[in-house]
């Protein structure tokens, strides 16, 4: 688990949030395998329980953003700030049919990905009134 640990921290060490582009579940467990090994059934669990670590490390980050956050409208993206009214003004501007588009303009959806869901479904609801 340690180790798993180690590699999670050497993958992410030195980036900044918008490098990261979402934590995917299965990237990471690929990584720790690629650094560590396959692992035997009985250690399966230790790669998971760091990940989870990493995953609970970014929500009490949100959550921390959260409360500080002022704002009129819902915060959607916490890693860096962006509410709904921001996203709904880049989507109408852009057009962006995909919350890797939005990323590049307010960087929402670009860090711990966490928001994504949330991204899509405000790009579904303003093609929805097209
Ligand atoms: S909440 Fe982390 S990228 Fe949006």
């Amino acid at each position: 688990m340690a180790a798993s640990g180690r590699v999670l921290e050497g993958e992410l060490a030195g980036k900044v949030l918008a490098e990261l582009y979402g934590l995917s579940d299965a990237a990471l467990a690929a990584k720790i395998e690629d650094e560590l090994g396959e692992f035997p059934p009985e250690r399966k669990q230790c790669a998971s329980v760091a990940i989870e670590a990493l995953k609970a490390a970014f929500t009490n980050y949100r959550n921390a953003r959260a409360c500080e956050f002022v704002g009129d409208s819902p915060l959607i993206c916490s890693c860096f700030g962006v509410s709904e009214d921001d996203l709904l003004a880049a989507i109408r501007e852009t057009g962006a049919s995909e919350p890797k588009g939005l990323g590049r303009v307010t960087r929402a959806g670009s860090g711990c990905g966490a928001c994504r869901m949330l991204i899509e479904e405000l790009i579904e609801h303003v093609k929805g009134q097209a």
